[in-house]
């Protein structure tokens, strides 16, 4: 009688931890483990969901990848929400320590050894044809610190940020940001290499005109692209008519055609970061051959975690 009584607690007892198994497992298939992104070749840029640099100081000792810190504007403002679907996001604004000692010291804490990338950005309500003022404060800032910084003049989420783009706004960024560059350089022996950061909404011919300045200041290089505006990919989901820069699988084909058009025009001269809708092995494949130099992360890596870094690191080899 005994015994029929352990029996039943056995059985119990063990269908128990098969779904205790179970339920661990099913979220262990959801989280991203960084602790695993530690082999990962250089040549893949992973994000950090952070402005803060408080990630990198928590994570960068498991990395051997690019980590571009999002962007930091001149001063501490604003709040972000982002809302999220099956494979894309839906951003509209961005969490914001700003370029304080705070953020330096988490950098500094870091000890991080790889290539670190900090995207930068003006406040949103500086004036547009003052801007030029917060992205020198932050390059000034952020020089010592950085393997890169990029300059970013796309997100959709800050009033007239994307105006940067246009010839007039964008020759005197680039001008002051060269000179910027030149002197730092020349003051702490150690030059640092800015990006520009473009939007997949751009028209071809507002493209050709970056890419003449791009070559005209001998800009390092040129990420292409950052979330749209664009609707058309995600007319279905519920998210369709709402503000907010898409990124994900619906921008992959619109920031490959970005990438296609600048190799065009730069001819091997700039090199270009492709990023946008990087879901799979075959979607980072796809922008190197069209173009791009380096790929980034954002969305993939969300959702899909270090898989998506092994599969394209064993695709890129
Ligand atoms: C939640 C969220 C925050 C982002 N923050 C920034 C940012 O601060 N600066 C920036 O240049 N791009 C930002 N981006 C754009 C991404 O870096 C990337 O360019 C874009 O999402 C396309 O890549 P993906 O499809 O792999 O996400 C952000 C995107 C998302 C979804």
């Amino acid at each position: 009688m005994k015994l029929s009584y352990l029996k039943k607690f056995l059985y119990i007892a063990l269908a128990l931890f098969i779904l205790l198994v179970i339920i661990i497992s099913f979220f262990s298939i959801n989280l991203p483990d960084y602790s695993q992104l530690k082999n990962y070749k250089p040549s893949i840029m992973t994000r950090v969901h952070n402005s803060s640099g408080e990630l990198v100081k928590e994570y960068s000792n498991e990395y051997r990848v690019f980590i571009p810190i999002d962007a930091v504007p001149a001063i501490v403002k604003s709040a972000f929400i982002s809302a999220e679907d099956k494979n894309f996001y839906r951003h509209i604004g961005v969490d914001l320590l700003g370029i304080s000692r705070a953020f330096i010291n988490n950098i500094k804490k870091a000890k991080f050894n790889g290539v670190l990338g900090i995207n930068i950005g003006k406040n949103f309500d500086t004036p547009i044809d003052k801007a030029v003022e917060d992205y020198l404060t932050c390059f000034r800032e952020a020089y010592c610190y950085a393997g890169y910084i990029a300059i970013n003049v796309s997100s959709p989420n800050t009033k007239n940020l994307r105006n940067l783009q246009s010839d007039k706004y964008l020759e005197i960024l680039l001008k002051a940001l060269k000179s910027e560059q030149k002197i730092l350089h020349k003051k702490f022996k150690k030059l640092v290499p800015f990006v520009v950061k473009i939007s997949p909404d751009n028209s071809s011919k507002q493209l050709d005109s970056i890419a003449k300045l791009l070559l005209k200041y001998k800009v390092d290089g040129v990420i292409a692209t950052n979330t749209t505006i664009d609707r058309k990919g995600i007319l279905s989901s519920k998210y369709a008519m709402e503000e907010g820069g898409l990124s994900g699988a619906p921008l992959n084909k619109k920031s490959t055609n970005v990438i296609k058009h600048l190799n065009k025009c730069l001819n091997g001269k700039i090199p270009i970061i492709g990023v946008g809708g990087i879901i799979t092995a075959d979607d980072g494949i796809e922008k190197i051959n069209n173009g791009a130099s380096l790929i980034q992360i954002y969305t993939g890596l969300i959702f899909r975690g270090h898989r998506l870094v092994n599969e394209l690191r064993k695709a890129t080899r």
